[in-house]
């Protein structure tokens, strides 16, 4: 059973393939209407979400189809203690595909080989978000015009920020990539992530804690969230959270063609007033997420035979 846990799971011709679906959904909407009339996806959500939870759900309405949700662990019989494996047992008895978000890394691996449907994972811990990565993908090709020979700013949390790993090892596969990492000390991205994708692959990359130095280079720009809920103590996080602002007065040192991205929620790191600029595309990305939802979900379902 295919399942999509993180984004080596999707090749380079099927990630172009989600992108392209989703490119003739959002022109010709009506031919999805009922294209997965009598489906039903169920949302395990057990941390809290509300992009991505919603996203999936619009997804599945607007493809005809129904859902069925279970929105934080205290709601299902997780608060019993039942494990991840029962929960998509029971779940794949009443759904034909499952998006489940964990707090625990490794979850949703732990669902995909339990489950008897296709396993989406929506978030699991710090890990990979793959999901939000089909969204930045399309948002850049929509943006750019290409995924190829840009260089990419990734500022924040780069640690915890799920989505940035994800992000990482997706692009790392497309020519002429080259990376500015911009964070704390204490907030670099994980050996792993630069082990598996960056090294591996001999993309180029510098770390540096100064996003003003690096902004002027950039053709895109990709704030996160200090990830509070990762933290293991709140002193630490009160001292690293406002670490980067990105104002209209910084925006200033950018290329006129920046494309401003963040996978929000926001807390401090883009002010309201970036909002205005035609620069900010990150209310683009919430919108190419639910088409490209659309897409997974209809490949999935295919290629389960369900279709
Ligand atoms: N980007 C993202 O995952 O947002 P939510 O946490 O609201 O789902």
């Amino acid at each position: 059973m295919r399942s999509v846990i993180d984004v080596p799971d999707l090749s380079l011709s099927e990630l172009d393939a989600l992108m392209d679906t989703a490119e003739d959904i959002i022109a010709r909407p009506d031919d999805y209407a009922d294209a997965c009339r009598r489906k039903k996806l169920a949302t395990l959500f057990f941390e809290p979400s509300t992009r991505t939870r919603l996203s999936f759900e619009a997804a599945m309405y607007e493809l005809g189809g129904n859902v069925l949700s279970v929105t934080g662990a205290g709601t299902s019989s997780a608060a019993k203690g039942e494990s991840v494996a029962d929960t998509v047992k029971t779940v794949s008895c009443y759904a034909d595909l499952i998006a489940m978000r964990h707090p625990k890394e490794g979850a949703a691996l732990v669902a995909a080989r339990n489950a008897s449907v296709p396993v989406i994972n929506a978030g699991d811990g710090g890990h990979c978000h793959p999901t939000q990565t089909l969204a930045d993908l399309l948002t850049i090709r929509r943006e750019k015009g290409r995924l190829g020979n840009l260089t990419v700013g990734l500022c924040g949390d780069l640690k915890f920020g799920r989505t940035v790993h994800s992000l990482i090892g997706a692009l790392s596969r497309y020519e002429g990539l080259s990376f500015i990492l911009i964070s704390p000390e204490e907030l670099k991205v994980p050996s792993y992530v630069k082990n598996d994708h960056l090294k591996k692959n001999g993309i180029p990359y510098q770390q540096t804690t100064s996003l003003e130095e690096a902004i002027g280079g950039l053709d895109i720009l990709y704030m996160t969230r200090v990830q509070r809920e990762r933290f293991f103590n709140e002193e630490d996080y009160l001292r690293l959270r406002d670490s980067y602002i990105l104002t209209p007065e910084k925006l200033k040192k950018a290329r006129p063609d920046l494309c401003v991205m963040h996978p929000l929620p926001r807390v401090n790191e883009i002010s309201v007033a970036v909002d205005e600029d035609p620069r900010a595309c990150y209310f683009k990305q919430v919108l190419n997420g639910k088409y490209m939802r659309m897409a997974l979900i209809l490949m999935l379902l295919k290629e389960a035979g369900k279709l």
